[in-house]
Order: structure tokens, then sequence, then C-alpha cells
């Protein structure tokens, strides 16, 4: 496997971090998740443009622009003959004498590597489980932080429960999953956490929303609580790696049915016609 390192492509075991790298002694950093199809990655100047938001809003300046990146990441993928998977993409601020504080001249640090191809197709047409936790996360989850450690401790927690994901509650009110954003269904009409500092705005998330636009489907960016949650007709999350994922099940409440449900699927197939939309028009013009 090759992997990017600052401005260079080489050979996975070949390359190496740091041990003052701020990244790994602070989580101090920035990362994304993009998915790949058919050698296509998905929404990568969107992912891009979040990871430089996310850099910004931590006071991490990117010498390069936003647009060389993407094209290196581009031959990247080339480099891997990727067809079908994701990539990985971290900024560290830099490496440095370990001190809390840290000097503006730092230089930021890139590593970037192909994920392999997980499928979850199987999960999309069954749905999946959750269960509820306290959302103890900090107050800037708008951005893509490498800080994860509350996020991985619920993840954690919903596997030894058998659950694919944690539903985070903060003062009653549902803001995200541990890695994805969260949506309920009621009379037809879909809500989800509007994009705050409280979640990140998901790029799935977006592009969804994009796809209610364009047919005029009903949707409310509003808060609501744990029992609007339990009480909705239908739940589903969305990630890079998910998609479109139906929850049939939340701690012991079951929904539709426990099988996915009629909005969750026009939802699915939605987005993944705008999956291969976007792809086709990506490598007619390439
Ligand atoms: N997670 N909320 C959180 C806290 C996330 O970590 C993610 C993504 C999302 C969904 O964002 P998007 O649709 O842009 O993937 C929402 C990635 C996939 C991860 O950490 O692996």
């Amino acid at each position: 496997m090759k992997v990017l390192v600052n401005d260079e492509i080489i050979e996975r075991n070949e390359a190496k971090v740091d041990i003052e790298d701020r990244g790994y002694q602070f989580g101090d950093g920035v990362y994304e998740v993009v998915n790949i199809y058919e050698g296509i990655p998905f929404t990568l100047n969107e992912h891009i443009a979040r990871l430089y938001r996310s850099a910004s809003e931590i006071g991490i300046k990117l010498s390069e622009q936003p647009a060389q990146l993407c094209n290196r990441l581009l031959e990247l993928i080339k480099c891997n003959n990727m067809t079908n998977g994701g990539l990985y993409l971290q900024i560290s601020r830099g490496v440095t004498n370990r001190t809390h504080q840290y000097e503006q001249t730092l230089t930021p640090q890139l590593v970037a590597y192909p994920l392999p191809y997980k499928s979850v197709q199987d999960a999309q047409a069954k749905g999946v489980e959750a269960i509820t936790a306290e959302d103890m996360r900090w107050l800037r989850c708008d951005i893509k932080s490498l800080n994860l450690l509350y996020n991985i401790l619920v993840k954690q927690k919903a596997s030894e429960a058998g659950a694919f994901e944690s539903i985070l509650i903060r003062d009653g009110i549902v803001t995200e999953g541990s890695s994805s954003n969260i949506f309920i269904v009621k009379e037809g009409v879909l809500k989800t956490h509007p994009a705050n500092n409280l979640i990140l705005n998901g790029i799935t998330r977006t592009k969804l929303l994009e796809i209610m636009d364009v047919n005029s489907w009903e949707y409310k960016l509003e808060p609501f609580q744990k029992e609007e949650l339990m009480e909705a007709d239908e739940v589903f999350l969305t990630s890079t790696t998910s998609e479109v994922m139906p929850i049939i099940k939340i701690d012991s409440v079951t929904f539709s049915g426990a099988q996915p449900g009629p909005f969750t699927r026009k939802f699915q197939t939605a987005f993944s016609e705008a999956v291969k939309a976007e792809t086709k028009t990506t490598t007619e013009k390439a």
C-alpha cells in the first residue's frame, strides 16, 4: 500500500511519524474520511472544504490550495489502483517540543492512506441497533478534530452491547451519533439537529438534505428530545461509511416493525442514485 506523507507518496512501511508530532501527543489536528466508488472519491471537494474549515477553526494555516491537495489525493488513489474503499487523511499542527501552547511557525503534517472496502449492504438492508448515551463531548463538535476520545468510548459501549451506534443526548436533546448524524421520520416529515456547534455537519447529511430540496420532500432542521426519538416512526443515521443506515431498535424499543421503514428506503435509493450520478459525471469529465 502506498501512502501520502506531506508531499511524498511512499510505501506504507517507510512512513514514519515523529514522536513529538502534536497530533500524536495531543490529538492536535483535524481529519476526514472520504468514500471511493469505482475509483472516484465521492464529494471530495466538500470533504476538503470541511478539512480546511476545521483546520482554520483551530488556527492551523495550510499553505497549499485545496485543489492542489485534491490532485495529490487523486494521484494516491491511482497509485494504489483503488476501486472501492475509503481514504483517510489527517493534518496535525506539527512537530515541536511538548508544551501545551504552540508556536505559530510550525509546519502542519499531512498523512493520507487508503482504507479497505467494507460492505455495509447487509446492514443497510436489515437495519441496525443503537443505544443511547449521554453527550459529554466538548462544545465544538462542528470541528472534525483528531480528538475522538469520548466518541470512541461510546462507540465501544455500543459495540459491547451488540449495537452499531451510540446516539448521543445532551440536556435531553438528541445531537448525533458517535460517528454519524441522526434523523427521525414522524408522519412523513424528516427531522434532524441543525448544523451548529453541537454536531458535525456531515457531508452525507448535507447531500441528503440537498436531495430532499431537489425533490421538495419536507424536512425540519430542529433539535428534538429523546422522547421524540423513541416515538418516531422511523430512525436512521448517515455517515460517509454507512451512507443511509436504518436504525430498527434503540435501547429496548423497536421501530417500524424492526425493519427499515418506507421513508428510509426511499432516502437510501435516492442517495445511491446521487452517488451513481456523481461518479458517472466525474468519470465522463476525466
Ligand atoms: N465520521 N458525526 C460525527 C461525530 C462523525 O464522526 C461523522 C463521520 C459524522 C458524519 O459525517 P460524514 O457524513 O461527513 O461522514 C457525523 C467518520 C466517517 C469517521 O470518523 O470515521
